[in-house]
């Protein structure tokens, strides 16, 4: 059923006071934020005003998580102290192992992840909407820490095997990777692991961000917020987005096949995954740190294909796209993310949970921003409009015809 049927519907839109149309939300601004911000433009992407590059090079992921969630750097005594909660709280409870192995093996890890978050709250002894801005930033460290442990516990019990029990010493990339491969990961692979959870950790008002903070509007608990913001990300446009590359990456299998398959995918008008971006008209600060440890990382594990074949991609379509299109386009964070997972012995299906296992202190800190109102310009609940094209029968609406009389 198409249409709008035989009568003009009348524009009450104006009368709520609907400014113009933009389907998408493209180019509309919906809130203010303190928490990042993106310069599509320059290629700048800033945390609380601390610019992306300086933070990969000298931060930490624990250090990042708590600039994002409490709002500011920490002290070394706070960083210790974060630290070690965040280690605490990776350790899973029996219940959570529990609730791990009663999902189907074949379950995929982002849809485990989303039901096991929302289910989250019912260990959380304090009530789930809460009005104390310290008991919303516990339960953000408690998502951040559990979200990979419970990302490498469910790998483990997916295969049959006991999750790994958290090491609360360690820094949260190395003890996620040390819980998913049950093996002490190599220092210069932790250390990229942590440079990637720092370049994901947040992206001002992206698709799952909008939904986090879209749930916090209607006063949900941050449970509520973080497993929906993950059902957005698992798709192919946003997180899915690293998983599909990889695909695309074993498709291709030879460096010299990029070209020809980048060449016939355009020819049919797909996408190539990794490449574009709805917010940057220019090279994405993350992707270009990403492609050099990418490249670093398959030369130390002596498996350099899966970056030179990646390269190729992306000069492939860069080409292509501007002979085509007369236009530009660049590499997103999930292109080189794609093939650096890959060589540090990430399954191909866990790379978007890599991303939730980051992203979650993001949507967090917008989830407290939302929640306790911390900047002005925002409104007490998203609620956009949408313009009725269906059939309209005027005043009287249409008439019901009984289901006998019907066909
Ligand atoms: N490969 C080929 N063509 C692409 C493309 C890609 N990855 N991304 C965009 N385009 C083309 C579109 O086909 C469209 O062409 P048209 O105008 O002839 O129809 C044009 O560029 C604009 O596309 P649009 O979807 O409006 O651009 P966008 O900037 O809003 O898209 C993405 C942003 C991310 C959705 C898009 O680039 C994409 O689908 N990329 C692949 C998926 C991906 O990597 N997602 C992760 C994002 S971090």
């Amino acid at each position: 059923m198409t249409g709008r049927g035989e009568a003009e519907l009348p524009t009450v839109h104006q009368a709520q006071g609907a400014v113009t149309k933009n389907v998408g939300l493209r180019g509309v601004t919906v809130a203010d934020t303190a928490v990042s911000h993106v310069d599509g433009r320059a290629g700048r992407l800033l945390y609380r005003g601390y610019a992306i590059d300086v933070l990969a090079e000298r931060s930490s992921y624990e250090e990042v998580a708590y600039l994002l969630i409490m709002g500011d750097m920490p002290t070394p005594g706070e960083l210790e102290a974060f630290r070690a909660e965040l280690g605490a709280r990776r350790v899973l409870t029996a219940g959570e192992v529990d609730l791990l192995r009663a999902f189907c093996l074949d379950n995929r890890p982002m849809e485990v992840l989303q039901a096991v978050t929302a289910v989250l709250a019912a260990g959380d002894i304090a009530p789930a909407i809460t009005t104390d801005k310290e008991t919303e930033r516990r339960r953000a460290l408690g998502l951040t820490a559990k979200m990979a442990s419970l990302t490498a516990a469910w790998h483990r019990v997916r295969q049959g095997l006991d999750p790994v029990p958290a090491e609360p010493g360690l820094g949260h990339a190395a003890d996620f990777l040390r819980m998913l491969h049950a093996a002490d990961p190599d220092p210069a692979l932790a250390r990229d692991m942590d440079v990637a959870l720092i370049l994901h950790a947040d992206h001002s008002m992206n698709a799952s961000t909008f939904v986090a903070r879209s749930v916090t509007s209607t006063r949900a608990h941050i449970y509520a917020a973080v497993s929906a913001a993950l059902g957005a990300l698992s798709g192919e446009l946003h997180g899915g987005a690293n998983s599909r590359v990889m695909e695309m990456l074993e498709e291709i299998g030879d460096p010299e096949q990029a070209e020809p398959y980048v060449r016939a995918r355009l020819e049919v008008g797909e996408r190539i995954m990794g490449m574009g971006h709805a917010v940057y008209a220019t090279d994405d600060p993350r992707a270009i740190i990403l492609r050099e440890m990418a490249r670093r990382a398959g030369e130390r594990v002596g498996d350099p294909r899966w970056y030179e074949i990646t390269r190729r991609v992306q000069e492939a379509t860069q080409r292509l796209f501007r002979e085509r299109k007369g236009g530009e386009i660049y590499p997103n964070v999930d292109l080189y993310s794609a093939s650096l997972y890959h060589v540090m012995g990430i399954p191909r299906d866990l790379f978007t949970p890599v991303f939730a296992v980051s992203r979650v202190a993001g949507w967090s800190a917008h989830v407290i921003e939302e929640r306790f109102a911390e900047v002005q310009g925002k409104p007490q609940l998203y609620r956009p409009l949408s313009d009725y094209v269906g059939r309209y029968c005027g005043p009287e609406s249409c008439e019901y015809v009984p289901l006998e009389r019907r066909g």
